[in-house]
């Protein structure tokens, strides 16, 4: 089988107030707003090689409308469309902004993705235009900016069901595995079309709402960039979820805050590189580690609230089992 896609592209999310949410990638992530077309904002990191990465579109609540991954070559996309129509998934091809021929496709679990090969590769207008010519523009100015975008985390209600059918259809390599300390239950995995210990995280959704996301992911170079983005949130009252710390599975160090429409944005970097092409996964227990690399603290429960919200906002009321729910509540229980 060809090697199908290369990284995530793209993705592209609804909020309930779309200028909201553009003002504070602009001022507090440090994201360039690039285009408005059809009500939507397109947005780019500095270091993002494309037009863009991440598409605010109106909504009546936070959701993803798609995730994007970006093919191997023109004859991959379509042989990936042979594959999700022999999966018996529907294909549906349009021209999309700034990526020419696209398809898009909803899997099994009600997650909308995007492939596509062609794209408009950045051109830095002079002012930001970088010295270094494989840099799309300057370095940006604002305090721990992401250099671009990382991985996407969606929520399933089977995350092994879900990591097999991504693996056998797409292609992506899964890498690891959490099973609960306290019972044979699958609550996070991460997945990847590349040397990254993950482009796509799948976590455990105890709703019966499908399609949801838990959050989505920007890199920065250094860790030392990752605490100034800490202090500069705390600085304007911004509050953060969860971090600075460190996942056990991947190593990268970690921050999460939520922006204005409650959609969860983490900041990554580090983390190990993964060259094995016939890897085998392995299980993670909570108690080793998996989500909180130092087994120091718990992980908060709003951490399980995904996207768009189930039937409300704790975790309860989104029907998380009793069970896993207790799991989580142990300090050394954690995913993300
Ligand atoms: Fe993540």
């Amino acid at each position: 089988m060809i090697k199908l896609l290369s990284h995530l592209s793209y993705v592209s999310v609804t909020t309930t107030d779309v200028e909201a949410s553009v003002e504070f990638y602009k001022t507090h992530v440090g994201l360039t707003e690039v285009a408005r077309e059809d009500g939507r904002v397109y947005l780019r990191c500095w270091g993002d090689y494309y037009s863009y990465s991440l598409v605010i579109a109106p909504g009546d609540e936070p959701s993803l409308e798609t995730m994007a991954w970006r093919t191997s070559s023109a004859e991959a996309l379509d042989e990936a469309a042979k594959r999700l129509e022999a999966a018996g998934v529907e294909v549906e091809w349009f021209d999309g902004f700034k990526v020419g021929r696209a398809l898009r496709f909803v899997g099994p679990w009600g997650h909308n993705m995007t492939l596509h090969w062609d794209v408009e590769r950045h051109q830095a207008a002079g002012h930001v235009a970088s010295i270094y010519p494989d840099r799309p523009e300057k370095r940006s100015k604002i305090a721990g900016a992401p250099r671009q975008l990382d991985h996407v985390t969606i929520a399933t209600s089977d995350v092994d069901g879900f990591a097999k059918w991504y693996n056998e259809v797409l292609g992506f390599r899964i890498m690891a595995r959490t099973v609960l300390d306290e019972a044979p239950i699958s609550v996070f995995s991460v997945l990847t079309t590349n040397e990254k210990s993950h482009d796509l995280g799948v976590v455990l959704d105890g709703s019966s709402r499908a399609g949801r996301v838990n959050h989505y992911a920007f890199w920065v170079d250094t860790y030392e960039e990752l605490l100034i983005a800490a202090d500069t949130l705390m600085e304007h009252d911004i509050p953060i979820e969860y971090g600075p710390s460190i996942h056990g599975i991947g190593e990268q160090t970690f921050l999460y805050y939520r922006e204005p429409s409650t959609m969860r944005i983490e900041l990554n970097t580090g983390g190990y590189r993964n060259y094995v092409p016939d890897w085998t996964p392995n299980t993670w227990k909570p108690s080793m580690g998996s989500s909180n690399f130092y087994r120091n603290s718990a992980m908060p429960m709003s951490m399980t609230e995904s996207f768009p919200p189930a039937d409300g906002p704790s975790a309860t009321e989104e029907g998380v089992p009793e069970e896993i729910r207790d799991a989580l509540l142990n300090p050394y229980t954690q995913h993300g």
